[in-house]
């Protein structure tokens, strides 16, 4: 039987999330991949276990997440109805719907039938009673904007969630959005934007949006699927997402400039910590986003990551010397 570290709250930091009563872990686990039908179980477990340990809180689904789609919601409500169950109220569980999900015209985008159709899914497949976080995975171009807003006002008001977050929206979709669910008096809480060292696009009008509006933000493929990491360095390796991911080919490898990535390396050997570790205390320099969003396909991972915590906050000639690299 799992008893969670006694010390699990000693070392993780936690950020209000924009201007809202929510606080996240610094770091955050995603489930996108290693959580479907082809993983394996008790890595699962100790992926979640071991992440609880080290003072991660936030969990991050999709419906879609798998293969196949549904099934990561599936495995970790077997996990939540086992393992986790004490905890529920220590944790903020995150799901999404936006992407195809099931066949014919109810399945896909922003409509009211579509989300609450989902959330419902969602909760079946998990067990919970409720999501602390219902996502708008994607913006809808074809369903007017009030519609969308409205049913996820719905689904906080009727208690399948606590907050609202959209995640891929522009500058402006997120200005519009973050209004009308102030209007209807269900407050956007969260962005989840895609940000890393080699995708920095939100700071191009995104976070301003979002530091205006007072809401929060968490970084997904904050090592850009391992990118980010030592591990490509010397090719592909067995078992690691370019091998095995259709998100992450053999050629989005080879089309990667391996030689910043090695000298962004030796900045973080310097610094006494690994790239992936760099790559996450870079993202969450300044305060600027609530919490890093990682995947992992095992604890030590997971562990290795979290202790990008404990290094120091990188000096102006660090960062100078990192956008030197960024910019050649
Ligand atoms: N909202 C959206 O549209 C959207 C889109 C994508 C993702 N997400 C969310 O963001 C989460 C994270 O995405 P991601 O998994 O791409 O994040 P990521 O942290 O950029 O990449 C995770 C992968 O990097 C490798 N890795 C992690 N730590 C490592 C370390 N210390 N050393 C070496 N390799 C390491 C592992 O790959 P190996 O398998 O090779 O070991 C791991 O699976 C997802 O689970 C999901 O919740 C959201």
């Amino acid at each position: 039987m799992y008893k969670a570290a006694s010390e699990r709250y000693g070392k993780m930091k936690y950020r209000r999330c924009g201007r809202s009563g929510l606080k996240l872990s610094a770091v955050s686990l995603g489930l996108w991949h290693n959580f479907g039908s082809s993983g394996s179980y008790d890595n699962m477990v100790n992926m979640i276990t071991s992440a609880f340990d080290l003072g991660i809180t936030h969990f991050d689904l999709a419906n879609n997440y798998g293969p196949y789609p549904g099934s990561a919601e599936e495995n970790f409500g077997r996990i939540m109805s086992s393992v986790m169950r004490p905890y529920r109220d220590e944790l903020i569980i995150s799901t999404k719907a936006g992407y195809g999900m099931w066949e014919g015209p109810y399945g896909d985008h922003g409509s009211r039938k579509y989300l609450i159709a989902s959330c419902d899914q969602s909760l079946k497949r998990t067990g919970l009673e409720y999501f602390d976080i219902f996502y708008h995975h994607r913006p809808d171009p074809e369903t007017p904007m009030e519609e969308t807003a409205a049913a996820l006002s719905y689904i906080v008001n009727s208690g399948k969630a606590l907050y609202i977050g959209v995640s891929n929206y522009s500058p402006e979709q997120t200005l519009e959005m973050s209004q009308l669910l102030r209007g209807m008096g269900t407050p956007l809480v969260i962005h989840q934007p895609k940000y890393n060292m080699l995708d920095r696009h939100i700071e191009n009008g995104l976070q301003t949006v979002l530091e205006h509006e007072g809401i929060g933000s968490i970084a997904f493929c904050p090592l850009a699927q391992g990118l980010l990491t030592d591990k490509y360095l010397n090719g592909i390796p067995k078992g690691s997402r370019a091998e095995s991911s259709a998100f992450l080919t053999p050629d989005a490898v080879k089309n990667t400039d391996l030689s910043k990535i090695a000298a962004l390396n030796a900045i973080a050997k310097k610094r006494g910590q690994t790239l992936a570790q760099m790559a996450l205390s870079w993202a969450l320099r300044g305060g600027r986003l609530t919490s890093v969003l990682i995947g992992a396909s095992r604890p030590s991972q997971i562990a290795e990551n979290v202790n990008a915590l404990s290094a120091p906050e990188l000096t102006a000639e660090e960062l100078a010397e990192i956008d030197a690299v960024l910019c050649k």
